[in-house]
């Protein structure tokens, strides 16, 4: 980490050393006049909010409304054209596109090594925090097993269905404990009953400090969760004033 950036490999990174049991965010993730153009399209428009930490955020709007982009700012794997999004007064964007050590994705498209199996997909993000192959198969597998899929640990993850991805992407994401869990429509191959436990555990993420931000078009998760951020068309339509949007 001498030059600041964070790359996403299994060497193991001694400065961070091992996982904590319990973390909480530094403060607010802030979006400053945050924007998107594309092709000369605005996907995002002037977004400014900050997020904070102790509770679930549902990131709403219909299909292609910018909830992944906002999602990939926040978590800066993509530079917005106008403004900033930052955490602890560093930006999220590093120039490169990698996450933040500080950030985990459930991804949409979830991401995961598919010739790899479930365990090797949630112990290599263990292993690149510094965590001892044998700690990080140990863990790999409590963390399946949170997700009820401890029993797939050995399977290759392009034999499983989209449900198991789903819940292995969530696995990996959660394994580190991080203090920002970015969840890209975390629930949409899922059962209502594993729906349910995939958003308790978000909560419990939150209860332990973390900032958590679930981006979902599906009106139970936004239900369950304690704050409810809504985009049409790139556009922020609605917020709890407990979001404190601070206006344009
Ligand atoms: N790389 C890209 N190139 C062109 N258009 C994009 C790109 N990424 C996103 N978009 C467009 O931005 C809009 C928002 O997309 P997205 O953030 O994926 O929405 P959502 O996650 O809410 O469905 C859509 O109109 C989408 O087509
Ligand atoms: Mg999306």
């Amino acid at each position: 980490m001498t030059d600041g950036r964070h790359t996403l490999d299994i060497e193991p990174d001694d400065e961070r050393g091992h996982m904590p049991d319990h973390l909480t965010a530094a403060g607010d993730l802030e979006l400053a006049d945050v924007s998107l153009n594309i092709a000369g399209r605005w996907v995002l428009e002037r977004l400014t909010l900050a997020i904070r930490p102790g509770e679930v955020t549902a990131l709403a709007g219909p299909s292609g409304s910018g909830k992944t982009t906002l999602l990939s700012i926040a978590g800066g794997i993509l530079k917005p054209t106008t403004g900033f999004a930052s955490y602890a007064g560093q930006h999220m964007w590093q120039g490169d596109g990698d996450p933040r050590h500080e950030v985990a994705f459930v991804l949409q498209v979830y991401g995961l090594v598919p010739i790899l199996s479930a365990r090797e997909n949630v112990a290599i993000a263990l292993r690149a925090r510094g965590l001892r192959p044998d700690e990080a198969d140990e863990r790999a597998d409590a963390e399946l097993t949170r997700f009820h899929i401890g029993d797939l640990g050995d399977r290759q993850v392009e034999e499983l269905s989209g449900g198991q991805m789903q819940r292995v992407a969530c696995a990996r994401a959660f394994a580190v404990a991080p203090e920002i869990l970015l969840a890209d429509e975390p629930t949409s191959e899922l059962d209502e009953g594993n729906r349910e436990h995939v958003m308790d555990q978000l909560r419990a993420e939150a209860a332990r400090g973390a900032i958590v931000v679930v981006a979902t078009h599906d009106p139970a998760v936004v239900d369950a969760a304690d704050r409810k951020l809504v985009l049409d068309e790139g556009r922020l339509v609605s917020a709890d004033e407990s979001s404190y949007v601070t206006g344009r």
